[in-house]
């Protein structure tokens, strides 16, 4: 394993307030989101989507890595370069999405495993010669009545770390997802003991795979109440118990914690993060950052709608969103910056 080489790579992530862009959805999620936009399902569609992201111009100025879909990392843009040499080129690390989904977990009624660890030695050694030098794979934990069970937080914890030690030995850097799901009417107190829980058992089966902190990315959700819970809370409620929540759980020596928006809307993913560094930056032992797609696609997604004649004002949709997020690693984010 190539200690050092991750240690940079993980940093590298993470460096000059700079985050990640996730655009690895899968077929089915993204056909799902292009239909409601009317944009045709078909490959070209997802291809030339693709393009349009990878090549916004000034995307590397707050963007250091993009997290692809196997789909996409075989792709090229229109003149014949592939995305991932187009990637490259602009300075930013490509990524791949290497979990295979996750389905219903035995004996669980309403909760899920991710599945993918078959062969995925083989595969991330293909991965990582086309190019891909960090990886993620997502856990899932459904919020409801009765449960997370201890059973389906355990179960993920391990493959999540079984994933990441794969990884290092394959010279990539995981990206740790375990995802509290905002679905649901849980308080935000609910959703920051199961996150404080799921949190404890990664790092716990992290430590058992002898995955080197040093050299992954955390990317958790943000502890928020459920969607359809009656109470919500102010962004500096938010910033308090996330942060709480992660000083409580991640040692010191992971470099970066990279959030997932999960559904949140641009400016609320963009306001909370900003809380979190404004308040607290200057005390952290790791950086905070993000890991967002709809959080920073979705303008672009809604502008494009498919069409070539739109392409500049969704790339610069895209430029607008990842730039706010940028600010926001700093403390410096304001409503203001979206009437700019
Ligand atoms: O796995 C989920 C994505 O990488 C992040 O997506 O920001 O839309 O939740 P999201």
């Amino acid at each position: 394993m190539h200690t050092q080489k991750l240690r940079d790579i993980a940093k590298a992530l993470v460096a000059t307030d700079k985050g990640l862009l996730a655009m690895d959805e899968s077929h089915p999620t993204c056909d799902k989101r292009f239909a409601a936009l009317g944009i045709p399902r078909t490959e070209e569609a997802r291809r030339a989507y693709r393009e349009l992201i990878v090549t916004t111009p000034g995307l590397n100025e707050s963007i250091s890595g993009v997290i692809l879909f196997d789909e996409t990392i075989r792709q090229s843009k229109k003149d014949g370069t592939p995305f991932v040499k187009a990637i490259t080129d602009a300075g930013i690390i490509p990524g791949i999405k290497v979990d295979r989904g996750a389905t219903e977990l035995a004996g669980h009624p309403g909760e899920k495993i991710t599945e993918g660890l078959d062969g995925l030695r083989d595969r991330l050694k293909e991965y990582f010669h086309m190019g891909a030098r960090f990886a993620k794979w997502r856990g899932v934990i459904t919020m409801g009545n009765g449960i997370p069970s201890r059973g389906c937080i355990a179960a993920n914890a391990h493959a999540l770390a079984r994933y990441a030690a794969l990884c290092q030995e394959a010279g990539l850097v995981p990206i740790v997802e375990p995802e509290v799901l905002m679905d649901g009417d849980h308080t935000l107190e609910r959703c920051y003991e199961v996150t404080e829980e799921v949190l404890h058992s990664v790092f716990n089966q992290l430590y058992r795979q002898m995955v080197v902190l040093e050299g992954m990315i955390l990317k958790p959700n943000m502890v928020l109440p459920g969607l359809s819970c009656r109470t919500q809370a102010t962004l500096d409620e938010v910033a308090d118990a996330t942060v709480r929540c992660l000083l409580r759980t991640v040692p010191a020596a992971v470099p970066g914690i990279a959030f997932l928006s999960g559904g949140q809307s641009g400016e609320l993913a963009s306001a909370r993060l900003n809380a979190m560094n404004a308040r607290f930056r200057s005390r952290l032992p790791w950086a905070l950052t993000f890991s967002y797609a709809r959080a920073i696609q979705q303008p672009a997604l809604e502008i494009w709608q498919g069409k070539d004649i739109h392409v500049m004002a969704a790339q610069h949709a895209l430029y607008h969103r990842a730039n706010c997020n940028r600010s926001a690693r700093r403390g410096e984010y304001s409503a203001a910056m979206e009437r700019a």
